[in-house]
């Protein structure tokens, strides 16, 4: 049947109103900017390496950062200036988090200094070669207490800290905690716990706080690892390179203000995962 056409002068009908879904799958209408801007973010680490990069890279969306340090107190610095001289604000703070107490105190202290805290980032991490025939008790702790104590702990100040406003907390785990590396046992179990922490704490802490990780593939050699080592991990790589601090970095931002995303482990290493 033929559609009838309103001759001229004659009301028009009105054109058909695009339809709201109002169930519960309801889309927003648009998709949300990402933005931190006015919110206060601590990366552990962040002196130097992947910890930088990540601090830089939420700085860049418009986070005030407290960028913590341990030793390197002049790279710590110059992460302030990089951060500084795009605009942004930053403040640096010590503390030797594989000591009792020093995480809270570090975290307390950030929030006090910018009067909020909305993001933790704990990328702090020790990568102590162990081989398995020579792990020592002291190895063992000393792996623990800085790699999940300390974040652990980070993040029970910060949900003090973030209050009834709630924040995102991001882990930084490792591809080790989820192969078999025999030189690297204790390493490789403390992230592969911080995987599990990380899904403990965001059915615990949800709906006011989400907890996320990312777990890095290869993307800073450690010192002495040679070229040939680096291209036959390179190879071994779906994705046929070593990623950079800029890729976890990346998706430190994208779980920082994700807004209906918490308890995912998020691999960040060239679909090695996909192949084991
Ligand atoms: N690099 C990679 O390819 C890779 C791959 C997978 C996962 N990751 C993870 O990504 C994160 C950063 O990696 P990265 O290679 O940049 O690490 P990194 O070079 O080993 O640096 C780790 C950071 O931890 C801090 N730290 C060490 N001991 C500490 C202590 N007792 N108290 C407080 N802070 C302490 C250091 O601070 P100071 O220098 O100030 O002492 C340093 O900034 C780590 O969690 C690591 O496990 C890295």
């Amino acid at each position: 049947m033929k559609a009838a056409v309103p001759r001229a002068g004659q009301p028009q009908p009105a054109a058909p109103r695009p339809r709201r879904d109002k169930g519960p799958g309801a889309t927003a209408a648009r998709t949300p900017r990402v933005t931190l801007d006015g919110k206060v973010a601590l990366v552990t680490g962040a002196g130097k390496r992947v910890g930088r990069a990540i601090a830089l890279a939420l700085a860049e969306a418009g986070a005030r950062v407290g960028v913590h340090y341990h030793r390197s107190a002049a790279e710590a610095r110059e992460t302030i200036r990089a951060i500084r001289a795009a605009g942004g604000d930053a403040h640096s703070f010590r503390a030797d988090l594989s000591c009792v107490g020093e995480p809270m105190r570090l975290v307390s202290d950030v929030a006090t200094h910018f009067g909020r805290l909305d993001v933790l980032v704990n990328s702090a991490a020790s990568m102590r070669r162990t081989p398995l025939a020579r792990v020592r008790e002291r190895d063992w702790d000393e792996v623990f207490a800085l790699n999940l104590r300390a974040p652990f702990f980070c993040s029970m100040a910060a949900v003090r800290a973030m209050g009834r406003r709630g924040g995102a907390i991001v882990n930084i785990s490792d591809h080790m905690g989820f192969e078999s590396w025999p030189d690297f046992v204790p390493h490789g179990v403390s992230k592969s716990a911080v995987a599990a922490m990380t899904r403990a704490l965001a059915a615990a802490l949800a709906p006011r706080i989400r907890v996320n990780a990312v777990a890095p593939g290869f993307v800073l050699a450690p010192e002495g690892y040679s070229a040939a080592k680096r291209r036959a991990f390179a190879r071994a790589t779906p994705l046929r390179r070593i990623g950079t601090p800029r890729d976890v970095a990346a998706a430190v931002v994208y779980l920082a203000t994700a807004p209906y995303v918490t308890g995912e482990v998020h691999f960040v290493d060239g679909g090695r995962h996909a192949t084991g």
